[in-house]
């Protein structure tokens, strides 16, 4: 069923109960993929994120001469099967590659493809063809593939990658999980080490996973926190399980649900809590939400819990800025939770915010203030006044969510604790990273609803 692309989120009176799981990691499930193509053998993958982004990088490593299928085992529990052609084997794409509306997919593609003797043609929807891709590209063509991209270095890309690739050793000048992994795949084909230096650690699924698909990584932090990733290039990456946990970045919004709908009590099961992306947690807390943890285990090397989350009041913070790369994604969410706290809550040092899915400095500022919040928009950041109970939701507005599956998401979680309902535009872009997240929410007792 396509997801109704306006939809409306009302107050609900009676707190918000159950016990959830949420799809899977989005990150995980574009990598889990990747490397799954990159062995000659079949690897299965549970739990993978059956979201639009996800699906897109599916097709295009199809393309590229993987075979990828999906053993339904009735819903729920589908496996995902891949046989790989091995590093060094991708096969010329015959197509375009449209990657929708998946920055990550997009990226992390464009690494790949660079270090394969293959010529690549790489689009996606308006949202993405506006994104930065010259990040990328920049140190590919150090390593010697050739560009052709659309002024400002945007999608779409014609990328000719080259079979030998020359190792670079590469310093992040922002810190994006996109970039050092687009740089670590390109070197799966280059002989020797390639390395990353990261000022700032990211999220480090690339790291865990190529370990686990048998590749050499190694890993060093400095004393002032930078970080060295060097691997060793042409490995024989093996067929494996992958297991892909709940995405903290998915659950963060039922999590802000639970805690904003007096009364809720919500348990969300089997929440990946990898400390390079779980700092909305601490940030939560630091507010005074009550985040219970339990079952906390490991799992292929991604911390796992769950998550018990009852409602209570919260107070504005100033959120640590050297936090912003640990809860990059959470900032819309929280600027959403905040006009429900008491006192201003300060976010800064999330410039990179303005070149996500969306503006999503702007996007958040703009809607907020449209519902009558107190918002001051910085360049890196913005200020949230918080209402010390239900924030403002004035009639007639239609929130803007500028092709933004998060922008889409906070406003509705608003809308279930606000003091009207609110309403919502383009949320069929949701499909690219929750599928099912208003049923979700509603069966825990929300009231989110598709309308003409
Ligand atoms: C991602 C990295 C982050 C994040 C994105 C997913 C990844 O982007 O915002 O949603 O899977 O590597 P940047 O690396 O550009 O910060």
């Amino acid at each position: 069923m396509p997801i109704p692309s306006v939809q409306i989120a009302h107050p609900v009176a009676a707190g918000l109960r159950g016990t959830i799981v949420v799809p899977g990691d989005k990150s995980i499930s574009h990598r889990a993929l990747i490397f799954s193509a990159l062995c000659v053998g079949e690897s299965t993958i549970h739990g993978l994120l059956d979201g639009e982004d996800v699906l897109a990088t599916a097709r295009a490593l199809r393309a590229y001469g993987a075979d990828i299928r999906r053993d339904d085992n009735g819903g729920d529990n589908a496996v995902w099967r891949v046989n790989g052609v091995g590093v060094g084997g991708l096969m010329p794409p015959g197509d375009i590659l449209d990657l929708g509306n998946s920055g990550t997919g997009a990226r992390l593609l464009l690494g790949l493809a660079a270090g394969h003797g293959v010529t690549s043609v790489f689009t996606g929807d308006a949202s993405l063809r506006q994104r930065p891709m010259q990040r990328v590209i920049t140190p590919l063509t150090d390593m010697g593939a050739r560009f052709e991209a659309a002024p400002g270095g945007r999608l779409p890309i014609t990328v000719i990658g080259r079979n030998t690739l020359t190792p670079i050793e590469y310093r992040l000048p922002v810190a994006s999980a996109q970039i050092k992994s687009a740089v670590l795949l390109a070197g799966l084909n280059a002989p020797g080490q390639t390395s990353v230096i990261e000022p700032r650690p990211t999220r480090d699924h690339t790291e865990h996973l190529l370990r686990h698909f048998g590749a050499e990584v190694m890993v060093d932090d400095d004393a002032d926190g930078t970080r060295h990733i060097s691997l060793t290039g042409r490995p024989e990456l093996r067929p494996q399980t992958v297991r892909v946990p709940g995405d903290p970045s998915s659950a963060a919004f039922p999590i802000a649900a639970a805690l904003l709908v007096p009364g809720s009590e919500v348990t969300i099961r089997g929440v990946g809590l990898n400390p390079l992306r779980a700092a909305l947690l601490d940030t939560l807390r630091d507010m005074g939400a009550v985040i219970e943890e339990s079952n906390a285990r490991t799992d292929q090397g991604e911390p796992i819990a769950d998550l018990l989350v009852r409602a209570g009041p919260l107070r504005g913070i100033e959120v640590p800025p050297e936090r912003a790369p640990a809860m990059i994604d959470e900032y819309p969410i929280l600027a959403a939770i905040a006009a429900f706290a008491t006192g201003r809550t300060v976010m800064r040092g999330i410039a990179e915010l303005r070149v996500k899915e969306s503006d999503r400095i702007g996007a958040m500022v703009n809607g907020l203030q449209a519902l009558g919040v107190d918002v001051e928009e910085l360049d890196d950041g913005l200020i949230v006044q918080g209402h010390g109970g239900p924030a403002p939701a004035r009639q007639g507005v239609r929130i803007e969510t500028e092709m933004d599956h998060r922008i889409a998401m906070s406003f509705l979680i608003y809308g279930l604790a606000a003091q009207a309902p609110v309403t919502v535009m383009g949320c069929e872009m949701i499909a690219t990273s929750f599928p099912g997240f208003a049923d979700l929410i509603n069966n825990l007792g929300g009231r989110i609803e598709g309308s003409e």
